[in-house]
């Protein structure tokens, strides 16, 4: 098996994770692969999209890369051409980003030898995502690299959870792509505006992660759909919701869905559901096909 970035959902937490709540997050069994070989200079070739970036290019990949090669723990490595294969839809909140450059760091180390744990692989991909994002969390970069059901506190390693029973979602995807590093920005000007009403916002978000916490560790999958539609409100208040994330919400919900919500950033992107049976899961996919979206079932544990 080639070098792997695993993609992910955020079950609930997105946004107020960056202020200190913690994130419950999901590990897909999508995700991106990578190898590395040696090559006249260092190079990041990445299907579908049919791109190449070299060091010292201008593109915000080339950037990430030479971020990557320049804090090698073994660095200066000699010249690679990294060939990766992405497998998950770019700017939709699964995660791609982080997945990449998981994928980038275990094929430059297996190329040249080096065993590292996933803690020290998810350390060393933050320069990467910071690229990219901004001012992440660090919770895509973690999950991309343990996978997994976990809760993840901005600076600390990473928890997995004790899952009773697999969760089984249904992720829809809006074809919309958004910025994280712009919707990040558009939640921190609403704490600019009114910081009393912020504040209240993250403790009823921590309120509702705790308890989905709980929910998922006693296998409940009822209270957990409830607690991923109070999180929606909270997450829509923030205005990161869209039509296309509603419509797909709502048609999720109507075909039998425990719970719905957005996804990682908003603004576009993906919507998960929660759903108890393959049926289930099978008609929620259908309602939101239906719709014109695209449409996976996905299961963690
Ligand atoms: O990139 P996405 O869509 O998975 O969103 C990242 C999650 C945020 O909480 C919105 C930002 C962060 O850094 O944690």
């Amino acid at each position: 098996m080639s070098p792997f970035g695993r993609g992910k959902v955020i079950l609930l937490g997105e946004h107020a994770v960056v202020y200190g709540v913690p994130a419950l997050a999901a590990g897909l069994e999508r995700g991106v692969r990578a190898t590395a070989r040696p090559a006249a200079e260092p190079a990041l070739a990445c299907a579908p999209w049919g791109t190449v970036d070299r060091v010292g290019d201008e593109s915000d990949l080339a950037r990430a890369f030479g971020a990557l090669l320049a804090g090698h723990p073994d660095a200066p490595l000699p010249p690679l051409r990294v060939e990766a294969d992405v497998g998950l839809p770019a700017g939709a909140g699964l995660g791609c980003s982080a997945a990449l450059g998981v994928a980038v760091i275990r094929a430059l180390d297996a190329a040249v030898g080096r065993a590292a744990s996933d803690a020290e692989i998810a350390e060393r991909a933050m320069a990467w995502e910071r690229v990219f994002h901004g001012n992440p969390s660090g919770l895509d970069a973690a999950m991309a690299a343990h996978g997994g059901v976990a809760s993840y506190v901005r600076g600390q390693p990473l928890e997995r959870l004790d899952v009773r029973r697999p969760l089984r979602l249904v992720v829809g995807d809006s074809g919309e792509p958004s910025s994280t590093r712009a919707m990040v920005e558009g939640v921190a000007h609403q704490r600019e505006r009114d910081a009393a009403r912020f504040d209240r916002a993250l403790e009823a978000i921590g309120t509702l992660v705790r308890n989905a916490r709980l929910a998922i560790e006693a296998g409940d999958a009822h209270a957990l759909g409830q607690l991923m539609d109070l999180n929606q409100h909270l997450l829509s208040a923030w205005m990161l919701s869209t039509t296309a994330l509603e419509d797909m919400i709502g048609a999720a919900r109507a075909a039998g869905a425990k719970g719905a919500k957005l996804t990682g950033k908003g603004g576009g992107g993906c919507m998960i559901a929660l759903v108890e049976t393959e049926e289930e899961g099978a008609r929620v996919a259908d309602a939101i096909r239906a719709l014109g979206f695209t449409a996976f079932e996905a299961e963690a544990r």
